[in-house]
């Protein structure tokens, strides 16, 4: 007898982590509509809409906003390993996990990485950025805008200004921001940005929205391949070296999305319709509107947090709108309330890497799981699970400062 296992029957789940997060009923119905061929007109009509919908969403009048089939990182991977050739130098700005990131996927693309470092729970001067730049002359900047291992946005205005006086090409990671603060493409000059569902977008992870400019595309249409078995006849590869991924070929990729049509991959048909769906979603509340629910919700929690006797992590003039770290208090075991929360309220908070391990929660209020009611909530079980670990606070402080925060902000 096969083994099947029970039906699907997930419990329901408020999901405050820094992501996944709720995703908004309307993206889950997008993604149980019938598939279609990937090269039926209605289809690739829909893809003409994706890409019309993400320039809004990324404020951009690149030509170029397209999905790429896997989670966030495939899209860094995807913009990084087409831009960067061996030998390349690449500038990388670390203050957290995702600057790692950055750096990890730069050199395996063969770049010679240099970085500068700043503390986790700060962020950089963009002046130290810009003096970087003018030291090393790189050819790329990767960028991570909102780093969700330390709950800090890095202001990035002048950076790209910067970058073209030094032609440098500027990559900007904006998976935990995109949809919930601004993130000014054209404004910024930021060359080529990426960055997935899963967070402000309110959908699932497993699609990554990018858009890049003619920067971007002259750089990499120098390193275009076409596989042998769909390379039209006559064809000439560029001179640059071929990208090393077959999968994450912009050049190739840009082929799929463009008029041409090239037969590379097979479009993962439901997450198209739930990205188009997420950046429906975004616009039609209004990206300000959308900006200005994460700011305010972002003010409720550090109110309530602060009430209940809790310290916030890093450099408040700089934290995230959507993600609050929380320095686990002396004595209170981080873990076991972490899964009070699930067990008992079924809210999800999330934990943290690297040097914050065992130090800090990080509670998200990203996309569609940024409401009222599921801050009031997770504060409510916050402080319930810590009364029962013998943690003194001033009981019914929290709800009732975020509360506050919401109700001035609603007159
Ligand atoms: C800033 C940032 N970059 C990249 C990623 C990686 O995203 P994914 O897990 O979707 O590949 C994350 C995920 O938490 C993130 O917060």
């Amino acid at each position: 007898m096969p083994k099947l296992y029970a039906d699907l029957n997930p419990p329901p789940r408020i999901l405050m982590g820094p992501g996944p997060v709720d995703a908004d009923p309307r993206v889950l119905n997008a993604m149980s509509m019938p598939l279609l061929g990937q090269f039926d007109p209605c289809f690739t009509g829909y893809m003409n809409e994706v890409m019309d919908l993400y320039r809004q969403v990324f404020k951009t009048k690149n030509h170029w906003a397209i999905l790429v089939d896997g989670t966030a990182r495939s899209a860094t991977e995807a913009c990084l390993s087409s831009v960067i050739e061996p030998g390349d130098t690449v500038l990388v700005p670390i203050f957290g996990r995702f600057g790692h990131l950055m750096k990890e996927i730069s050199e395996r693309a063969g770049g010679e990485v240099v970085t500068i470092e700043t503390d986790w729970g700060t962020v950089f001067p963009q002046e130290r950025i810009i003096a970087a730049i003018a030291e090393h002359r790189p050819k790329v900047v990767p960028l991570v805008h909102g780093d969700t291992s330390t709950t800090m946005a890095q202001p990035m205005d002048a950076v790209g200004p910067a970058c073209r006086d030094h032609g440098a090409l500027l990559y900007v990671d904006a998976t935990a921001t995109l949809g919930g603060m601004d993130v000014d493409v054209d404004g910024w000059h930021i060359d080529a940005v990426s960055a997935g569902l899963q967070k402000c977008m309110s959908g699932p992870p497993g699609s990554a929205p990018a858009t890049f400019n003619e920067r971007v595309v002259e750089v990499v249409e120098r390193r275009k391949h076409v596989e042998e078995g769909i390379r039209p006849e006559g064809f000439e590869a560029g001179a640059g070296p071929t990208i090393t991924s077959n999968y994450l070929d912009l050049p190739q990729l840009i082929g799929y999305w463009s008029t041409e049509r090239l037969n590379h991959h097979t479009e993962a048909t439901s997450m198209l319709y739930a990205a188009r769906e997420c950046a429906r979603l975004a616009l039609g509340e209004g990206l300000q509107a959308r900006f200005e629910r994460h700011r305010l919700t972002s003010r409720a929690m550090v109110a309530g947090l602060t009430a209940m006797g809790l310290e916030l992590y890093g450099d408040l003039a700089h934290k995230m709108d959507n993600v609050t770290g929380v320095v686990i208090p002396e004595g209170v075991d981080g873990h076991a309330v972490r899964a009070a929360m699930l067990d008992d309220f079924g809210i999800e908070i999330g934990t943290s890497f690297g040097p914050l391990h065992g130090r800090v929660w990080r509670i998200g209020t990203m996309g569609y799981t940024c409401r009222k009611e599921n801050a009031l909530k997770c504060l409510g079980a916050l402080e319930a699970t810590l009364l029962q670990q013998g943690f003194k606070l001033p009981a019914g402080q929290g709800v009732a400062q975020a509360l506050a925060v919401y109700r001035e902000a609603e007159m």
